[in-house]
């Protein structure tokens, strides 16, 4: 069930609020509501996220897949946290390096624990952990 929309009134600094709107058009925003809603979600998110309360997400990495010992350490972190990773999916990005995207659901902190775990392998290049809501 759809909750019913609620109008109320926010003062703001001419300043602040000038800079907020040059902001969100670049984003792409057209009004203020649906800007305002998300920076609100984004705060909720990461609270959430820093308490270790459940969150949806993806681990990106890319390493060169020539270093087998990577590759195996890499399963063997997937696989040990087999509960919290929904999809794996890997992409021949060049003749040297593989790119990675790892959906996550789960408690913050396993999923914290899983990012930082593949980032710490000695191989890959680059880990990112981008986090967003579990849909409560
Ligand atoms: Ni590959």
């Amino acid at each position: 069930m759809k909750d019913k929309l609620v109008r109320f009134g926010v003062s703001l600094e001419g300043a602040l609020l000038r800079k907020f709107d040059a902001f969100i058009g670049a984003e792409g925003y057209s009004n203020r509501s649906k800007a305002i809603a998300d920076l609100i979600r984004k705060e909720f998110v990461s609270d959430v996220f820093a308490r270790g309360g459940a969150v949806a997400g993806a681990v990106t990495i890319v390493y060169d897949h020539h270093r087998r010992e990577v590759v195996n350490r890499l399963l063997d972190i997937q696989h040990n946290h087999g509960g919290i990773i929904i999809s794996a999916q890997h992409v021949h990005l060049d003749h040297d390096n593989c790119l990675e995207i790892i959906a996550v659901k789960g408690p913050g902190a396993k999923v914290k624990e899983l990012a930082d775990s593949l980032k710490a392998v000695k191989g890959v290049k680059h880990a990112t952990l981008s986090v967003t809501t579990a849909g409560k």
